[in-house]
């Protein structure tokens, strides 16, 4: 690491608070120049709290000198103009998920920025956290063969049980798809590849929600429930709920010829690995000459010796869900450095908004859709890690 380079955000909201402490605080390759928000005293009250030099309009923001990344963090619905604007200015582009709310806008914006040579990739970061890295590490090894079968799940009640502002994750651009799914098909597509085919129901368990108060009807369904086709031959189910009091799915596991693989949530940047050595199992199945039911019924599921844990933390001693939300900011600010892409590349930004509107897609026409773009894989963590500073 050399230099730092000059950052903006647009968006003083929520999620903003996260990414101004750790680049202020961890991430010692960036420095927070300017901040902006439509509302502007947002902007002021950020800049106060995080000692930023500067608090402006959006277009006084794309002005300021030594600004390289500009990081959206306005609402989805706002994600495409935003990102448009900041890449007109020269700027490169970190934004909040999704990158736009459908394939055409995403594809304008990867075009833009290919022209002005500018990056323009959109979060999630997580599954550059151990997590993700170290289950991608379980893939490659080989420890559970060739990946055939995955689930994906992500259950709740709904944002409005938390969020101050929640209005937004019942319009377009919001629902469990679009606010949750760029976590699980980022990670899905870091682990498995790009995906091919997608078929997907939908639904809306309650379509009346108390947003602050006031009784307010859904524009976009609830629960999707899909099966996805990679292009490495994987199959699985995703569920992405709003409409879940309760429920004991796990977050990911990925089935493979030899074993299984638990792997943490992915809106989380660590979490226990766990891997299944199925190849015990394979031995003592293969062995036996004339299969006796119940005998290979106990000893199928006297399963405990074949499972470990593939722990890998970072930083060092984290807390168990540290939250360092700008590492992918950190990583696109280390590329420019060191005159690389960035890990999250615009292509997988790209291709998660394809995949998110492909479950849209087929629960609207009854067909399976065939997904139009691609991506290539993304390069380990590795080093790199030493990006954030435990302070
Ligand atoms: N809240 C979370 O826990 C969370 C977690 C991860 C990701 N995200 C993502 O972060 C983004 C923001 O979510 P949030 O929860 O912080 O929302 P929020 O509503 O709390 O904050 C959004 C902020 O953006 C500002 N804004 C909206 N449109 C704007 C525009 N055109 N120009 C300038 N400012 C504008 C708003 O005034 C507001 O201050 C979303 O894409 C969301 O999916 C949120």
């Amino acid at each position: 690491m050399t230099g730092k380079i000059g950052i903006g955000i647009i968006g003083c909201g929520t999620i903003a608070d996260v990414y101004m402490t750790n680049i202020t605080q961890h991430y010692e390759n960036v420095e927070l120049l300017a901040v902006a928000d439509l509302l502007a005293a947002k902007a002021a009250e950020a800049a106060e709290k995080y000692g930023v030099p500067k608090a402006c309009t959006v277009e006084e923001l794309l002005q300021v000198p030594g600004i390289e990344i500009v990081l959206d963090l306005t609402i989805p619905a706002a994600h495409y103009s935003v990102n448009k604007q900041i890449l007109e200015a020269g700027k490169h582009v970190y934004c909040e998920k999704p990158l736009a709310l459908n394939l055409a806008e995403a594809e304008e914006l990867i075009a833009l920025a290919a022209e002005k040579n500018l990056m323009c990739v959109s979060a999630p970061d997580t599954f550059l956290g151990a997590g993700i890295q170290q289950s991608r590490a379980v893939i490659d090894s080989g420890a559970i063969g060739k990946p055939v079968s995955f689930t994906a799940n992500m259950t709740c009640a709904g944002h409005e049980l938390w969020h101050p502002n929640p209005g937004f994750y019942y319009r377009q651009g919001g629902g469990p798809m679009f606010d949750m799914g760029p976590y699980y098909m980022t990670a899905l597509i870091y682990l498995l590849g790009p995906v091919k085919k997608v078929s997907c129901f939908t639904a809306a368990g309650r379509p009346v929600r108390n947003i602050l108060g006031t009784m307010t009807e859904t524009e976009v369904p609830t629960i999707y429930t899909g099966i996805m086709e990679f292009a490495c031959g994987a199959i699985g189910t995703v569920t992405m709920s709003f409409d879940t009091w309760k429920s004991s799915l796990p977050c990911i596991e990925i089935y493979g010829t030899k074993g299984s693989l638990s792997v943490p949530d992915p809106n989380g940047f660590n979490g226990p690995v766990k891997v299944f050595d199925g190849t015990k199992l394979q031995g003592i199945v293969d062995a036996v000459e004339e299969p006796h039911p119940a005998r290979l019924i106990a000893m199928v599921t006297n399963q405990g010796n074949c499972e470990s844990e593939a722990v890998m933390e970072f930083p060092e001693n984290p807390e168990p869900r540290s939250n360092m939300r700008a590492l992918g900011v950190s990583d696109m600010a280390q590329a420019l450095i060191d005159g690389r892409e960035s890990r999250m590349s615009g292509p997988i930004s790209l291709h998660v908004v394809e995949a998110l509107n492909a479950f849209e897609e087929s629960a609207k026409s009854g067909q399976c859709y065939e997904m139009k773009t691609t991506c290539a894989a993304t390069e380990p963590m590795g080093k790199d890690w030493e990006l954030w500073e435990v302070k």
